[in-house]
C-alpha cells in the first residue's frame, strides 16, 4: 500500500509553506526531552570475531584512531569571531548560501538591510548551524548506543560502540566551542528533532542506521567538509579535521552493514526504507530554511521562507553539496532503484540527483584518516 506524502511528511506537499512554517520549536526551555525508544535489546551467541571482515576491519580502525578533544585541541587559541571567522561570514551570508537574492523578493523584507544587518545574521548563521551539529551529535551518541543493543552481529556490536565514544567527544567539543569561543548555542531547529524523534522511535535496527548513519550523518559529513574548507580560524579548522575522521568511519559504517541487509530485502520492505530516506532529506531541506534566526533577527520570516524553498539545490551549490554523500551512498544501497524507482524519482523532485555517481563513502575512510602524527596529539 503506497504511502501518500501526508503519510511520509504530515503535509500534502513537499513545499507546503504554512505547514513548514508551523514546525517550530515552541518549548525552546525544556531541560530535557522524552522519546520512547520502542526497540528491542539483541544478544548474539555468536561471538565469532570477524566473520564480517569489513566491519572488524573499520573496528580495528576505530580503536587506532582515538582522539581526546581536551588534549589534542588548541583551545588555548584566541578566537575573535568576527575576525576569525571572516571567510566563513561569506560563506554563510544568505545571499551566497542559499543562491538567491532575498533581497530582491516582491516585498522582502530585508530588502533595507545594510553590511551590518547582514553581517549579523551571517554571525547568527554559523552559530546556529554549529549549535544543530551539536543537537545532531546527542543525536547520533543516542542512536550509537542503541545500534549497540539492536545489531545482531557481534562485529557490529563492537563497532558501535567505538562510535558512542567517537560521538560523546563531538557533544563535548562542539558544546565547548560554542560555550568558550562563540556566544553561546541556539535551542534545536524542530524540523530536526522532529527526524531524530522518528530515527530513534523506530523499533526496527536497520532504520537507525538508515537514519543516523545514511542520512543525518551523510550530511554531516559533507557540511563538515564545506565548513573545514572555508574556515580560516586555526581550533574550529582542527576540531572540523577531527571530527570528520570519524565522520567518514561513521558513514561506511552505515554502508557497509546495510549493503548487506538490504540485499535480502523485498521490494516492499525496500519501499519503506526509501519513504524514511525520503522523509529525512525534506526534514533536513526544511531545517536549512533557519527560521529561527531569521526570527531573532527581527524579520517576517514567511516572505523568506517562501523565498528559500523556491531556490531549488540545483541552483544552491551549499545545499547541493550537502546532499553529495547521501545520494551515491542511496543508490549503493541500492535505494534508488527499488520499487520502480521510487526514491530516484523524488531525489529528482528536490533536485539532488546529479550526485548519484559521486564517490560512495563504503571505503572513503581511509583518506579522511588522521596520520600517526596527528593522532600524538603533538598540542597536547
Ligand atoms: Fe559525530
Ligand atoms: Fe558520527
Amino acid at each position: 500500500m503506497a504511502k501518500t506524502d501526508r503519510d511520509i511528511l504530515g503535509r500534502d506537499s513537499v513545499d507546503d509553506l504554512e505547514a513548514i512554517l508551523a514546525i517550530t520549536n515552541s518549548d525552546v526551555d525544556e531541560a530535557v526531552h522524552t522519546v520512547q525508544d520502542n526497540a528491542a535489546a539483541i544478544f548474539t551467541w555468536d561471538y565469532e570475531k570477524g566473520a564480517r571482515p569489513a566491519l572488524n576491519k573499520l573496528y580495528e580502525k576505530a580503536k587506532h584512531s582515538q582522539w581526546n578533544g581536551e588534549t589534542d585541541l588548541p583551545w588555548d587559541t584566541i578566537v575573535d569571531p568576527d575576525a576569525a571567522l571572516e571567510p566563513f561570514l561569506a560563506a554563510a551570508d544568505p545571499r551566497f548560501g542559499v543562491g538567491g537574492d532575498l533581497a530582491m523578493l516582491p516585498g522582502s523584507p530585508v530588502k533595507s538591510w545594510t553590511e551590518k544587518e547582514w553581517r549579523e545574521m551571517a554571525m547568527e548563521s554559523v552559530n546556529w548551524r554549529l549549535s544543530q551539529f551539536m543537537h545532531g551529535e546527542q543525536g547520533a551518541l543516542i542512536c550509537t548506543a542503541k545500534i549497540v543493543e539492536t545489531v545482531p552481529w557481534i562485529d557490529a556490536k563492537y563497532y558501535a560502540s567505538t562510535q558512542v565514544m567517537d560521538e560523546a567527544r563531538h557533544v563535548e567539543v562542539f558544546a565547548k566551542y560554542l560555550d568558550q569561543k562563540l556566544t553561546g548555542w541556539y535551542p534545536i531547529n524542530r524540523h530536526l528533532e522532529l527526524l531524530l524523534d522518528d530515527i530513534i522511535e523506530d523499533s526496527r535496527w536497520d532504520m537507525t542506521y538508515l537514519g543516523m548513519q545514511i542520512m543525518v550523518e551523510g550530511l554531516a559529513l559533507a557540511a563538515f567538509g564545506v565548513m573545514h574548507q572555508v574556515t580560516e580560524e586555526p581550533l574550529l579548522k582542527k576540531l572540523l579535521r577531527y571530527v570528520m575522521s570519524d565522520e567518514a568511519r561513521h558513514v561506511a559504517f552505515g554502508v557497509l552493514s546495510l549493503k548487506e541487509l538490504y540485499a535480502e530485502l523485498s521490494d516492499a520492505e525496500l519501499r519503506e526504507r526509501q519513504e524514511f530516506a525520503f522523509e529525512a532529506a525534506v526534514r533536513m531541506r526544511d531545517r536549512f530554511l533557519m527560521q529561527e534566526v531569521w526570527e531573532r533577527q527581527g524579520v517576517d520570516v514567511r516572505p523568506i521562507v517562501k523565498g528559500l524553498i523556491e531556490t531549488k539545490p540545483k541552483d544552491d551549490p551549499f545545499q547541493q553539496l550537502l546532499f553529495s554523500k547521501i545520494v551515491p551512498n542511496c543508490k549503493k544501497l541500492g535505494l534508488l532503484d527499488a520499487s520502480g524507482g521510487w526514491l530516484r524519482q523524488r531525489f529528482e523532485e528536490i533536485g539532488v540527483i546529479q550526485f548519484e555517481d559521486w564517490q560512495d563513502t563504503g571505503d572513503e575512510y581511509d583518506a579522511f584518516a588522521l596520520t600517526n602524527e596527528e593522532l600524538q596529539g603533538e598540542s597536547a
